[in-house]
């Protein structure tokens, strides 16, 4: 028996068009789009029947970089797929793509294993995952080609963090020279690590210990100079590179001319790049330590490099790189010692959100909003046309968006499982209203109407935003 919901008088809004259009959708897939008031929608029945006047109908969000659950130094990350998935869905994310990770020593297979246990049965919205590759030999580099074809196109690799995640330069060229061929997608993280960590010894040998250090010792030049050497090994290689969290002006320099070259290459920021500053690194009483990720945030004057890079399109997505650690705990094992304070911010339910803020603001257009957000991280990750838009055929992710609504971000009503807010008190206006996974109703009228292990794994094919 199939079921069909009817969504009407809303204004569409896609990565390519806005629209008066109501959408009908049947058996969790959108079937039509027709415009509002004319014979074809009004001559729909269906079941059920959800009023859209004065919202916008928009894709749900892909946020293409989350760690639930994810180990580090010495302790996990605060949200499981099941709370982190849940927190997703009430911010208008339907889809997540999180990172498996590889542990030195062991098979890429064995990683994905155990990271398909942590998310089975447990996901409120759909998910997939990258590889985070640790350990480049000739086993990892065939299981590569395997995972490639079985719907795990992406591989994370790490010029940071040596002795835990580190790849050498020989290492990336050959994940590289692999991914060529393959058709994988190589993700760095860009930090000259090696240089970063006699900078932190240095550091605490002065007695600065405080988490505003850590943004001090991990320069924008050593984000840039990575990036640098990552594109130029990519150029090598002959393959498409995809930077993460880009947070530096520098960066997303170099970034813009491999893509002013004609290159592959391809660049994330994060909403808290686009928001938040070393002011708050600086936040007296360790409370700063609640800003401590990596890339750090930068002084304020970056934002603008970021944002006119989402512009010109020199940066392609935003993801919220989701890492939550609680203050008391997790973030507290940092004190005395900022190299200690686990990296990572929550935030996989405050992207839409800050980014509707984005259009609202004037920085990008509402199309441009869900370009960065949900089409083209689809598209990057080999998920479009099935996520990451509305159209015929795709999947019926698909939230109801009140663009007038507003909302004080907060830890007293987030739903992500971490003790504090990164913006905690900031305005907002727009609100998630009901989120459709696959057609059922998961946020119904701001109620978690979901329930765990409704989300289904979901394999990805390769790269579709090569130029
Ligand atoms: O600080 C961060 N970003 N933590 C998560 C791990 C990573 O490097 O993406
Ligand atoms: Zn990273
Ligand atoms: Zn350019
Ligand atoms: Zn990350």
């Amino acid at each position: 028996m199939s079921s069909r919901t009817v969504i009407r008088n809303g204004l569409v809004i896609t990565a390519s068009d806005e629209i008066h259009a109501d959408v009908l959708i049947e058996d969790g897939r959108v079937v039509a789009l027709a415009a509002t008031g004319t014979p074809a929608a009004e001559s729909w029945t269906a079941e059920k029947t959800i009023d859209a006047t004065g919202k916008y109908v928009i894709p749900g969000g892909v946020d293409a970089h989350t760690h639930m659950e994810l180990p580090f130094g010495g302790t996990f990350a605060s949200d499981t797929f099941e709370t982190g998935t849940r927190a997703a869905a009430w911010g208008g994310t339907t889809t997540i793509v999180d990172f498996a990770v590889q542990s030195v020593g062991r098979s890429l297979r064995e990683g994905l294993d155990a990271w398909n246990a942590k998310a089975d049965g447990n996901c409120a919205i759909d998910y997939a995952f990258h590889m985070i590759v640790s350990d480049v030999n000739q086993e990892t580099l065939k299981e590569m080609d395997l995972l490639v074809q079985e719907g795990v196109t992406s591989f994370k690799q790490f010029m940071a963090y040596p002795g835990v995640f580190y790849s050498d330069d020989g290492q990336i060229l050959r994940a590289m020279q692999r991914s060529a061929e393959n058709g994988g997608l190589i993700m760095m993280h860009a930090e000259n690590g090696i240089a970063i960590d006699v900078l932190v010894e240095q550091a605490l040998a002065r007695g600065e210990t405080d988490p505003r250090f850590h943004g001090e010792v991990r320069k924008a030049l050593l984000e840039a100079e990575a990036t640098h050497r990552a594109i130029k090994l990519a150029q090598v290689a002959g393959a498409p590179l995809y930077v993460v969290h880009v947070s530096a002006q520098e960066a997303v320099a170099e970034i813009a001319r491999a893509r002013d070259e004609g290159l592959n290459v391809f660049g994330e920021t994060c909403p808290q790049y686009l928001f938040l500053s070393t002011d708050n690194l600086a936040e007296p009483d360790f409370e700063g330590s609640k800003y401590v990720c990596s890339t750090p945030l930068r002084p304020k004057e970056h934002q603008a490099a970021l944002w006119r890079g989402l512009r010109t399109n020199d940066l392609q997505v935003v993801s919220t790189d989701h890492c939550p650690f609680c203050f008391v705990g997790q973030k507290e094992l940092g004190r005395g010692d900022f190299s200690k304070i686990p990296n990572g911010l929550p935030g996989v339910e405050n992207r839409m959100d800050l980014l509707h803020q984005a259009v609202v603001d004037g920085h990008i257009s509402r199309r441009r909003w869900i370009e960065i957000a949900c089409a083209t991280p689809a598209r990057m990750f080999g998920l479009y046309p099935k996520k990451g838009t509305i159209a015929p055929g795709a999947d019926a992710d698909i939230v109801i968006y009140d663009p007038h609504a507003e909302q004080v971000m907060s830890v007293e009503t987030h739903h992500m499982n971490v003790d504090y807010s990164a913006y905690e008190g900031k305005r907002v206006t727009g609100q998630v209203e009901t989120v459709l996974s696959r057609g059922e109703p998961v946020i119904t009228e701001r109620e978690f109407t979901g329930r765990a292990g409704h989300g289904v794994y979901t394999p990805r094919s390769t790269c579709q935003y090569l130029l």
